[in-house]
């Protein structure tokens, strides 16, 4: 398994089979192995390391999370010293990283090493990169990102592009602060899909969020600057009601309507069916111009997750055209897509 490329893949828990099934697709016959059920795998392409990168970075796939190369692995006894022995090992046989940025990204399964926290060997690690190899310990913004999986038996070691991970959070488990009086943790689910898709809501003018309450993602688009137009029948937070920028309708989807091109920005959050979603969103595309852009979420209710993707971007199209799918680390049974209105 060692001579093909080899990486970690993780997926939010219950999906990794579909992440395995993408890769598949992408990469042809895939091994892989469990290091947590249903979650995070060993898995080793037929071609090499790069090509496999450049397959996947190249079509992302929507379940798979994240991965990390594995350049080299050792068995150990759950020692420290043998752990950064092996570690020094790999640096020094590496190319020289002097002045280069590096994140040191540790994770390790429940039955490893229980006395030995990832900070710890984090901190352990970042020391020794700038002691000894004169390279910068960071966060964000690495030039390099150094991963350790950490397993009962085995520490697996990659140093790869930040890029190459599809996520440059570890693990892609992206972590924002909650906030004072916050409205609903749905909030992250819109924050990731901004970083996520790469967009800019403060570039936006006018939003409709349908499904609006209790109101997480209609404050974030208010805090941007936007004007917000919610609609849902349940209320919305309190706090938000005297906002000069929010128009509020305690209505259901198909019981608005709106003038014709009033907003550039489409948000719906409904825990629907997504056909009937569909239905709900297609009745109110008139009012999103062209050019225009439409973040989704779309709930895998019976674990079809292919079928109900197809279903929704074709119960959706011609006017929304898919820019991105993904399964956010926020999203739970469900998705986020990522769409313009083409017409
Ligand atoms: C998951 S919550 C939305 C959370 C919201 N995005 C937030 O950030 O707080 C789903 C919402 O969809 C609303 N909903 C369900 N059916 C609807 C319909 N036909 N029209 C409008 N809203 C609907 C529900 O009342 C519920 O408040």
């Amino acid at each position: 398994m060692m001579n093909a490329g080899v990486f970690i893949g993780t997926a939010n828990r219950g999906f990794a089979q579909q992440a395995q099934e993408e890769l598949r697709r992408l990469l042809g016959s895939v091994k892989s192995e469990w290091i947590v059920p249903g979650e995070v795998f060993l898995f080793a392409a037929e071609t090499d390391r790069e090509e496999a990168i450049r397959r996947i970075t190249g079509n992302e796939p929507v379940f798979l999370r994240h991965m990390q190369p594995v350049d080299a692995r050792t068995s150990w006894n759950g020692s420290m010293d043998s752990l950064m022995g092996f570690v020094v090992e790999r640096l020094s046989a590496s190319p020289p990283y002097t002045g280069s940025k590096i994140a040191v990204q540790v994770r390790k399964t429940e039955d490893a090493a229980p006395d030995i926290s990832s900070s710890v060997v984090k901190t352990a690690v970042d020391e020794r990169l700038s002691s000894d190899y004169t390279a910068e310990p960071v966060v964000k913004g690495a030039d390099f990102i150094l991963s350790l999986f950490l397993t009962k038996d085995t520490v697996y070691y990659g140093m790869s592009r930040p890029e190459e991970n599809l996520s440059d959070w570890s693990g892609g488990a992206v972590r924002f602060r909650r906030e004072d009086g916050q409205v609903s943790r749905a909030k992250f689910k819109l924050l990731e899909a901004e970083q996520a898709f790469g967009l800019d809501f403060t570039q936006y003018r006018s939003a409709l969020d349908i499904g609006a309450a209790p109101g997480g993602w209609t404050s974030l688009l208010l805090e941007r600057g936007l004007k917000v137009t919610a609609v849902d029948p349940a209320k919305l937070d309190a706090g938000l009601l005297s906002h000069p920028n929010l128009t509020y309708h305690a209505k259901k989807a198909d019981e608005v309507v709106f003038a014709a091109d009033a907003f550039d920005l489409l948000v719906c959050d409904m825990s629907w069916s997504h056909r009937q979603m569909a239905k709900l969103v297609r009745g109110l595309l008139y009012a999103l111009k062209t050019g225009g852009t439409a973040i989704i979420t779309v709930k895998l209710m019976n674990k079809k997750a292919f079928q109900s993707i197809r279903e929704v971007i074709q119960d959706l199209s011609p006017e929304l055209e898919l820019q991105k799918a993904k399964q956010l680390f926020h999203n739970r049974e469900e998705l986020t897509l990522f769409l313009v209105k083409t017409r």
